[in-house]
């Protein structure tokens, strides 16, 4: 499961902090493809890859699928009939949703965490292809991922990644945690907001990683996008469905708070010619070739 916990010393007393992912998968799962820029890697870049003219049967991986919507219409249309898609996500009320509305008989939703090997052996050296849309920008150690993909992929298979590097939601769920009005509240919550967003990481960061673990990188860019949407109503629910600091809110505030929330958004993002939000962000996308 996407926990974490650890053992603070304060005033000599040992406090144990856990942190669980609480994503809303219900919210989340209103919105069944990803964002415009995130479906244009999958239909536009990867078939560029070759993706999608294998005529052979691939055993593919989804890394946090959430509730499939992407599973099932983006990434299934990529290979052929015969193939199998296992599709993973670590938070179990999104693999249920999946299941429930996403269900298709060449794909497998199970629960696992990319960065927990042991429940991810079972695939050791199985995988021919290997896809994750906006998941590694919410991992602590990407590098433990990156390895456990490394060694689920057999000999000259590929992994697609997709994933923010530094985003306006980032930026303002860290205003939101950090603000006088509602930092109280936030003590000890761990934001989810990847390291990428202060450390300045760009493509030769991954590049050189990937490559190091044995990778052939094939394909490597970040690319800076703004994504629109269709309605004030949709980006409220998009973000707040993965702001991860609202479930520590008290009922009778949530409202008060989302709307801090999506003003901050606003600020920072503004609105396209015909008034509808939007999000800058920089995306990172990565292809890479297991070697040996
Ligand atoms: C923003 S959603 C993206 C879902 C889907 N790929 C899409 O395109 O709509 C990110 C997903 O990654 C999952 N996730 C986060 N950390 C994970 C981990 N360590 N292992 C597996 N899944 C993870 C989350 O639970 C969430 O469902």
């Amino acid at each position: 499961m996407c926990a974490r916990s650890y053992v603070t010393e304060r005033n000599s007393m040992k406090r144990i902090i856990h942190f669980k992912m609480n994503l809303d998968a219900v919210l989340y799962s209103t919105r069944y493809v990803p964002l415009e820029s995130a479906q244009s890697f999958i239909l536009k870049i990867l078939p560029q890859m070759g993706w999608g003219k294998s005529e052979g049967d691939d055993v593919i991986l989804d890394v946090g699928c959430g509730p499939g919507g992407t599973t099932r219409h983006l990434i299934l249309s990529l290979f052929s009939s015969s193939s199998k898609i296992f599709a993973v996500d670590s938070i179990p009320d999104m693999i249920a949703l999946a299941r429930k509305h996403n269900s298709c008989s060449q794909i497998e939703y199970r629960v696992a965490n990319i960065e927990d090997w042991s429940v991810l052996e079972r695939w050791k050296n199985q995988i021919t292809k290997v896809v994750s849309i906006l998941c590694f920008h919410w991992l602590k150690d990407q590098q433990k991922a990156f390895r456990n993909v490394y060694h689920l992929l057999r000999k000259e298979g590929e992994a697609a990644f997709f994933f923010a590097l530094r985003s306006t939601f980032h930026a303002s769920v860290l205003d939101m945690q950090n603000s006088s009005r509602w930092s109280h509240l936030f003590n000890g919550v761990e934001n989810y907001v990847p390291e990428s967003q202060f450390k300045g990481y760009a493509d030769s960061y991954y590049k050189k990683m990937l490559e190091e673990m044995g990778f052939e990188v094939l394909y490597c860019q970040s690319v800076e996008k703004i994504d629109v949407f269709s309605s004030e109503k949709e980006y409220r629910e998009f973000f707040c469905s993965i702001c991860v600091l609202r479930k520590y809110v008290p009922t009778e505030q949530l409202e008060e708070f989302e709307n801090d929330f999506i003003e901050a958004m606003l600020q920072k993002n503004g609105r396209d010619t015909n008034g509808n939000p939007t999000l800058k962000a920089i995306f990172m996308e990565i292809v890479g070739r297991k070697k040996d």
